[in-house]
């Protein structure tokens, strides 16, 4: 082709350098098709190599991402909180960060909301910290706390506390007294108030699954329960996951059961707002339109519909996202 531009530099532009600069345009479209050709069979000939996804128990940890740096910041003293709707994977995220952590040395307090002194009872027996006085008697629950705290501040230890939601205040304000004294943790929840402890401490808001993983998981479900399901029959069940992989497992149970579910659980659902504001621009068109020929019925009704439509979207778009809806 360069060299085609430089012919025509240099002849000016008449029939013959037209032949030539149509000839290497074909040569050049033709090489960049055969290239791409023998690219995409070298790729079926040597597939990328796969990446080995860790498991924690039973399952694979699909958010090794979420995973590395809720470890990271743990281990630099730091506290952060997971929050994901039900469902979502919490708990098999927070497993994989004890495991890890636990595979690295560290002493790990998992505990899941109960009683507020069995909470404490369980920490420090996960901790080892004696639950007794030198008399016998069982430390009172405020005197469980002072243990803790002091536990904490010697050494290096982690609190992770799955479904923290559900604690009482009373505790999530021990909690943020912990923090203070910059003890890490690691706290779980759906849904979390913007308050208290959760306030305090960084959040990463879990994303839905990617679709492969959700593919896997149903056909590991499907396959636990021994029914065959056919790659359409998947797609429409993964639509009703939305990125859940326990909406995930629910709908090969559903399909198992031979029930007819239609509509999905999940909260993801698609904006609409700039769809209305579309809208509301076209009938100001309308409107110029009815104005523009002199068409009055045009003219009003595409000015009401405007500014229907337009008022309407303002309010939608002045809605709190998701993420920051308060509770
Ligand atoms: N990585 C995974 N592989 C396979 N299945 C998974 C995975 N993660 C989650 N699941 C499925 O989703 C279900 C819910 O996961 P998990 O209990 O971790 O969610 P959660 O967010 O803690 O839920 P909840 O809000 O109810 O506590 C699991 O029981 C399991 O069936
Ligand atoms: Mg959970």
């Amino acid at each position: 082709m360069v060299a085609t531009g430089v012919i025509i530099a240099i002849n000016g532009l008449n029939p013959l350098s037209l032949i030539a600069l149509g000839m290497a345009g074909t040569i050049a479209i033709a090489h960049s098709v055969i290239s791409k050709v023998s690219s995409k069979n070298g790729e079926a000939d040597n597939p990328p190599p796969t990446i080995e996804i860790p498991t924690t128990g039973e399952f694979k940890i699909y958010r090794q991402a979420e995973l590395n740096r809720t470890t990271a910041s743990l281990l630099a003293n730091g506290a952060i909180l997971i929050a994901g709707e039900d469902g979502s994977g919490k708990s098999v995220l927070a497993i994989a960060v004890v495991e890890k952590l636990q595979a690295e040395g560290f002493l790990v307090a998992f505990v899941e909301p109960t009683t507020p002194k069995q909470m404490l009872l369980e920490i420090a027996h996960q901790f080892d910290i004696p639950v007794e006085n030198l008399e016998g008697k069982s430390l009172t629950v405020d005197k469980l706390k002072r243990a803790i705290a002091g536990f904490l501040e010697e050494n290096t230890a982690f609190l992770v506390l799955d479904d923290a939601h559900c604690c009482d205040v009373k505790f999530r304000m021990w909690l943020k007294q912990l923090r203070k004294n910059h003890a890490p943790m690691l706290l779980l929840a759906t849904d979390p108030p913007r308050s208290d402890i959760f306030i305090n401490i960084p959040r990463i808001e879990l994303k839905p699954l990617p679709e492969y993983a959700i593919r896997e998981i149903m056909v590991n479900a499907a396959g636990e329960r021994a029914i065959a399901l056919k790659p359409s029959e998947l797609s429409k069940l993964q639509e009703r996951a939305g990125g859940n992989p326990m909406l995930a497992a629910r709908a090969v149970d559903e399909e198992y059961l031979g029930l007819d579910v239609e509509s999905g659980d999940h909260r993801r659902y698609f904006d609409i707002t700039p769809l209305i504001l579309l809208i509301g621009i076209g009938f100001v068109i309308v409107r110029l339109i009815g104005r523009g020929t002199n068409d009055q019925a045009l003219y009003i009704f595409g000015g009401i519909a405007a500014a229907v439509f337009m008022g309407l979207s303002r309010i939608l778009y002045n809605l709190p996202r998701e993420n920051q809806r308060i509770q």
